[in-house]
């Protein structure tokens, strides 16, 4: 035992926790599907080095005030918007994501959403079961074509250009806006450059996949959704507040754009009373961008020996905010 204390918010995989187990005090939140409730999380962190958290937990100024010994935060999840990084930096504590590891399972949702989506997947089933099959009907549940499309993709990341990747799979025509060209990418994946407004006029498919900050907060908004195709698809699996939701619906009520499959919300999970859940041209998952048993039991242990050899040994290996490791020794 090192002495140091580690507090887990939620019931993770064994291999996880075992990482950290073998070398500190560790207290977990036994529960799997239950966000711990503010007041005691502001109750364990008080006398712990580490918090291994999860994209449902608010790392703001109150738990850091909260926690005086507090050294690292590793979540368990590329993004971390959850956390107030600048107050951590400002406290010298170390913030780590889960990069890499997830990128190829959630590019794989994407497109199986973008499918479902164009295809009319998630209704036609509910046709079937609900006993509505009568007949084999020549416009009978018809989607839009994919294969040959024009893909958007915003946010030309690890994420957007596995995305990519997978688009050439069928010959689609490839287009991305993102902060920096990349050149590269260009010639590798035969991908081209649009700005913003271009994108979203000439895309058959757009596909989010942009961080959410200060400058992607509401990045899709009634003015961007009246440039895209009246047969235009958007695809949201990067983060909710993304897209104005509100603005969302009634592109989609009144059909001046096609359909919208979204992974992600702006309240999640997805309130009862959203009006998203009464239109037909809307497929909705609750999340599940990276869920598969490898990827979320490989995020977990990236959390783990993020917090382990920091601890241990100064070393963090995905830090979000390395500026804190160059100030601290
Ligand atoms: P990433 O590699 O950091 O890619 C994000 C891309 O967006 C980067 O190319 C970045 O440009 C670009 N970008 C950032 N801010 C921008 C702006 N204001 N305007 C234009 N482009 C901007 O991240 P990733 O691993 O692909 O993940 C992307 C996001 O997906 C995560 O942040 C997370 O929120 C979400 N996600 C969701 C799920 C799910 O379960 N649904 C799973 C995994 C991830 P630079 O290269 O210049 O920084
Ligand atoms: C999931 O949404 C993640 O950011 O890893």
């Amino acid at each position: 035992m090192g002495g140091k204390r580690v507090y887990v918010t939620r019931k993770i995989p064994q291999s996880a926790l075992d990482i950290l187990e073998e070398c500190f005090e560790v207290s977990v939140f036994p529960e799997e599907d239950r966000v711990v409730p503010r007041e005691i999380l502001l109750r364990e962190v008080r006398q712990v080095d580490a918090l291994f958290c999860l994209l449902t937990d608010r790392v703001d100024k109150e738990l850091l005030d909260a926690a005086p010994n507090l050294k690292i935060v590793a979540n368990m999840a590329v993004g971390y918007d959850n956390i107030d990084v600048a107050a951590c930096t400002e406290r010298k504590i170390v913030v780590t994501n889960t990069p890499g590891v997830l990128t190829e399972a959630t590019a794989d949702l994407t497109f199986a959403l973008l499918l479902a989506t164009a295809r009319r997947l998630p209704e036609s089933e509910r046709f079937l079961r609900d006993g509505k099959w009568k007949t084999w009907s020549p416009m009978l549940l018809t989607g839009q074509e994919v294969y040959g499309a024009t893909l958007g993709i915003l946010g030309l990341g690890r994420i957007g250009r596995a995305v990519a990747r997978r688009a050439k799979g069928f010959d689609m025509k490839v287009l991305y806006y993102s902060r920096h060209r990349d050149l590269d990418a260009e010639e590798k994946l035969g991908i081209l450059y649009r700005d913003k407004d271009e994108l979203l006029k000439e895309s058959d498919y757009v596909s989010i996949h942009l961080p959410l900050t200060a400058e992607t907060r509401g990045f899709i908004g009634e003015r961007e959704l009246g440039l895209m195709k009246p047969t235009a698809v958007l695809i949201n699996t990067a983060r909710g507040p993304v897209v104005d939701e509100n603005a969302l619906y009634r592109a989609l009520k009144e059909r001046r754009i096609w359909a919208a499959g979204l992974d992600v919300f702006e309240t999640e999970p997805l309130p009862l009373d959203s009006p998203l859940r009464t239109l037909p041209n809307v497929v909705l998952l609750p999340h599940i961008g990276s869920a598969t048993i490898k990827t979320r039991t490989d995020m977990a242990i990236i959390a783990a020996r993020n917090i382990r050899d920091y601890l241990l040994a100064g070393k963090p290996h995905t830090p979000v905010n390395p500026e804190v490791l160059e100030t601290r020794s």
